[in-house]
């Protein structure tokens, strides 16, 4: 079943995410599946934030390798100096794309859907999904790069 996908502007797009205590939890688990299911429908999208389905917690799904992938609790732990310039949308708002610069690597630390802790080196587009989908547990988003 696909999750309805909250466009902009909402206010929970603007909250700050819980962290999620239990990583385990088979609802956490459910919700983590819905999530993937309805980023696969969205065609366009390679990436859903737990608060654009509605749940103000500390999750998103990425797709990565041609699979999807489940960040709980992501981090980033450090970021290049180096920035890079790209094309960048969100399925909060259809349609839109615009040109953001953002550091071209980082360092993600995160639980896995195992519980278990996991740190990634990322550049290229998935440290740009990865810097995106963080940003939106902390209530950012990527119109705020633009200048005013
Ligand atoms: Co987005």
């Amino acid at each position: 079943m696909s999750l309805e996908i909250i466009t902009n502007p909402n206010p929970i797009l603007r909250q700050k995410a819980k962290k999620i205590k239990d990583p385990i939890d088979p609802a956490l688990l459910s919700l983590v599946e819905a999530m993937k299911k309805t980023l696969e429908s969205s065609k366009s999208g390679i990436g859903l934030a737990a608060p654009q389905v509605g749940q103000s917690i500390r999750l998103c799904v990425v797709e990565r390798d041609g699979a999807y992938e489940a960040l709980i609790n992501p981090k980033i732990i450090s970021r290049s100096k180096k920035n890079s310039l790209f094309e960048e949308g969100c399925l909060s708002f259809p349609g839109l794309f615009y040109a953001i610069e953002r550091p071209e690597k980082v360092k993600v630390r995160y639980l896995n859907e195992k519980g278990e802790k996991v740190t990634i080196k990322a550049e290229g587009i998935l440290a740009r999904l990865l810097q995106h989908e963080v940003d939106h547990l902390d209530g950012k988003l990527f119109i705020d790069y633009l200048k005013k």
